[in-house]
């Protein structure tokens, strides 16, 4: 008979207690002791027998291993596929985070759509409401089992031979073995440790969705992502309709691979020809306009920097960015107002990424500047025009990664004049060149 203990164990100093306090008595960090599994008394003839096995243990030669090529079950969601690596592996655990409401539990009905027999764990919904939605989803698939239940251990027991688990979310899973409530760090980490086990056991590839805040994590991603094989973030504005996938761990494919999808009437669609979704209107040519190449994975995309520069009546100026670091906004104008003599200390800036994209990259510099610098003489770029190219602080222009790659793929959409280091050394001759 197996029988578990629980204590709290803090997490900085490992100090081990009875029950929940709010700061560890031995280090003093506060909310640092977490509920956990920590003793498994099995019979005595068993332990034995393990102390006997433990004893015995052999390492193996690397060489010894025959290199196979990991077999690949593909989704059929041809951009799930390009961000799991070509498709999934038996007992992968993947962790699909993202806010509610994103798309989560959509991507995945659809995903059991395409797959051989699923059982689809919802602890949030009940099965009339995942029934009504694969009626709008149009879920033909017959070997689709559903399961409402959170008990971790039911769920555990009444796993057969599924080839897909899905599990709707983890921070709704509990176990009776801890005293927390679900949703806590202790209940969410040793729910997927038990859910990984049965998992990498049987070969069943495992998706775990976890809900994460707008400030970012809360119990459940954070605490999952070193345990599980891949970690997929689904992120997008909710109010538009487009969302990325984003890979940013994966032990069986590359990092930072995103797929594109459109959230339809219909459920999510895949955007494979993405290349031009974050341009807004038809290439009229428009002052405070510039087009930049993002590079999403490995993909560069098109986007499009909007700037607006108006006259201040305060003493204060406005500087507002949307989609980028308010931060590197500050920056780039004392460029353009010391290295370029632009007077913008005394003009609101108001700047924005077209179609809700969020840009961190380097790389928008140059676009960004031209963007506002456009925006204050009133004079749009020339027709074609794609700027690349990262700006330092001595307003110089820098080659950025994949520079060419980004170039040529621009070319290939029409932007067939590039403004990047190649063309101009400095960002004041980029103006003089291009706008003024
Ligand atoms: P959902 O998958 O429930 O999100 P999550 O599991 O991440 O919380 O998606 C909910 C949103 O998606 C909801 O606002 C409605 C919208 N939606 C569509 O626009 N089209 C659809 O076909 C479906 C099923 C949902
Ligand atoms: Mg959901």
């Amino acid at each position: 008979m197996t029988k578990f203990h629980s204590l709290w164990v803090c997490q900085q100093c490992a100090y081990e207690s009875v029950g929940y306090l709010g700061k560890c008595p031995n280090c003093g960090s506060w909310n640092s002791l977490v509920e956990t599994v920590i003793q498994k008394e099995e019979s005595s003839s068993k332990s034995s027998s393990n102390k006997q096995s433990k004893y015995s243990i052999k390492p193996i030669s690397l060489s010894s291993i025959p290199s196979k090529k990991i077999p690949r079950t593909i989704t059929k969601i041809s951009e799930l596929d390009r961000v799991l690596g070509g498709g999934l592996v038996s007992g992968q655990v993947v962790l699909i985070a993202g806010e509610p409401g994103i798309g989560k539990s959509t991507l995945l009905l659809q995903l059991a759509n395409n797959m051989g027999e699923t059982l689809y764990v919802s602890g949030e919904e009940s099965v009339r409401q995942i029934a009504i939605r694969a009626e709008r989803l149009g879920i033909k698939n017959k070997k689709i089992n559903l399961l409402e239940e959170t008990d971790v251990d039911a769920i555990i027991n009444s796993i057969d031979s599924p080839s897909v688990v899905i599990i709707d979310s983890i921070q709704t899973m509990q176990t009776g073995d801890l005293s927390g409530l679900a949703g806590s760090v202790g209940q969410v980490r040793e729910c997927t440790f038990r859910l990984l086990k049965i998992a990498k056991e049987k070969g069943i590839s495992l998706f775990i969705v976890g809900h994460v805040t707008k400030e970012g994590t809360v119990a459940g991603p954070s605490v999952l992502m070193h345990i599980v094989d891949t970690v997929l973030w689904f992120e997008g504005d909710k109010t538009l309709t487009l969302r990325l996938l984003r890979a940013v761990k994966n032990r069986f494919g590359p990092t930072d691979e995103v797929g594109i999808f459109e959230m339809e009437d219909k459920g999510l669609t895949c955007l494979t020809n993405a290349e031009k979704i974050f341009l807004t209107h038809g290439r009229k040519l428009i002052p405070g306009s510039c087009v930049t190449s993002i590079l999403q994975g490995t993909r560069p995309l098109l986007a499009e920097i909007e700037a607006l520069v108006t006259p201040c009546k305060s003493a204060f100026p406005k500087r507002i960015a949307q989609g980028l670091d308010s931060r590197k906004l500050e920056l780039l104008l004392a460029v353009l107002i010391r290295r370029c003599g632009i007077p913008l200390y005394d003009f609101d800036v108001f700047l924005n990424v077209a179609a809700g994209l969020k840009i961190s990259e380097p790389s928008a510099d140059l676009a960004i500047c031209l963007s506002i610098a456009s925006a204050y003489y009133d004079k749009p770029l020339p027709k074609g025009s794609i700027a690349v190219g990262e700006v330092g602080l001595l307003g110089e222009i820098r080659e950025v990664v994949a520079e060419d790659k980004r170039l040529k793929e621009a070319r290939r959409l029409g932007y067939t004049m590039p403004i990047s280091s190649k063309e101009v050394n400095y960002l004041l001759e980029s103006i003089k060149r291009f706008i003024k």
